[in-house]
């Protein structure tokens, strides 16, 4: 089995790094080898996503992805910038499938910047669809205005479309995900207004019908936007397209006390999947090392379930976070009264630690 690892730019290097030193400490044989992407990748080789990190990463069983992003780059052309890598990774290796849990973890309820009693036991899964929309449809661009209220003014543009296939198979994977948790799925669309979530709507309700021992209801993005700060207790499952998907999910990350928490998987029709954590490269933090390793590692742990079938290794990993944070650790995101600030490598060390102390344990 191959890992292949890109970390990127920001603190993309230095939360990777404590994910590795996590891997490294489990004993498991797994080949791994490290590669440029984003900001990292165009400085050394002009590209994002150079032909021999993509070669690299379509190789391998699992892909371990750091953080895309940097603000040096953001003034060059749309096809060179550093988020293009991870776009083009999602499209090329087909990962249409993007798990996004959203855990309060009992330490953190006062982290959130919600009243604890709104999100303690907070677990809800976001699927997010992450290989169509808006994001990918054709045509897209800059012209001069064909038609409009302005015909001949100069306009952006760009194309929302999904095509049945594409929602039928992303409505499976939520039905399947609710089957193991508490059966209940919200579609989040804009059917009101949308054509193109309309027919999601009636797509997913037609996918439904082979899973009668699920829930479904639908829900209109704005209000879903709503609900999420003012019940999120409410959902088990929410399954909706990659631009909503987007912007929710950073909102459901909040709501568990910090966005550096969060993990993801994205996996393709096979199972195999590219891992990362939902936050981005955060070049204002950068170098310091103050980021939250524990979304990269928690990251691992979906990818060891997942990819790897590694489920007693992932169970190890996510245990000793728990300890990590049980024993008043904290970075500044996560940082509270009474608790202890900590770096990067500091978190890192005291889940590798953790998980040595549980190995001697388990002879
Ligand atoms: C995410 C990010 C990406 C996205 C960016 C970096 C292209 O925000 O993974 O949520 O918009 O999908
Ligand atoms: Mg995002």
């Amino acid at each position: 089995m191959k890992i292949a690892i890109l970390p990127g730019d920001g603190i993309g290097v230095e939360i990777v790094a404590q994910a590795e030193r996590v891997l490294q400490c489990l004993d498991l044989c797994f080949e791994t080898e490290i590669a440029l992407v984003g900001g990292a990748a165009y400085a050394a080789h002009g590209h994002p996503l150079p032909e021999a990190t993509l070669q690299l990463a379509r190789a391998a069983d699992a892909v371990l992805f750091g953080a895309v992003g940097d603000p040096r780059y953001d003034a060059i052309e749309r096809a060179l910038r550093p988020e293009q890598a991870i776009l083009g990774l999602r499209k090329h290796l087909q990962l249409f499938a993007n798990l996004r849990p959203a855990l309060c973890h009992a330490p953190l309820t006062h982290a959130s910047s919600l009243r604890p009693e709104l999100v303690s036991g907070l677990d809800l899964l976001i699927i997010r669809e992450l290989t169509g929309d808006v994001y990918f449809g054709q045509p897209r661009g800059r012209r001069t205005a064909p038609d409009g209220a302005f015909p001949g003014a100069e306009e952006g543009f760009d194309t929302m479309r999904y095509a049945r296939p594409e929602i039928e198979r992303i409505a499976h994977v939520a039905f399947q995900a609710a089957r193991q948790r508490s059966r209940r799925v919200t579609s989040v669309d804009k059917a009101n207004v949308l054509e193109t979530f309309q027919f999601w709507r009636d797509v997913v309700t037609e996918v439904h019908a082979q899973y009668p021992d699920v829930e479904l209801n639908h829900m209109y993005v704005d209000n879903a936007a709503m609900q999420l700060v003012k019940a999120p207790k409410q959902f088990d499952v929410i399954v909706t397209g990659n631009l909503f998907g987007d912007i929710l999910s950073d909102e459901a990350a909040m709501l568990t006390g910090s966005i550096g928490m969060l993990p993801s998987a994205s996996l393709d029709a096979a199972g195999k999947g590219l891992y990362e954590p939902s936050h981005g490269s955060a070049p204002d933090i950068a170098g310091r090392s103050i980021a939250n390793p524990l979304a990269t590692i928690l990251s691992l742990a979906m990818m060891l379930r997942f990819s790897l079938h590694q489920e007693e290794a992932a169970d190890r990993v996510e245990a000793a976070v728990q300890q990590a944070l049980a024993a008043g650790l904290r970075t500044p995101d996560i940082w509270s009264e009474g608790t202890r600030r900590v770096g990067t490598v500091e978190m890192g060390d005291a889940v590798v630690a953790a998980l040595t102390t549980s190995a001697s344990f388990n002879g």
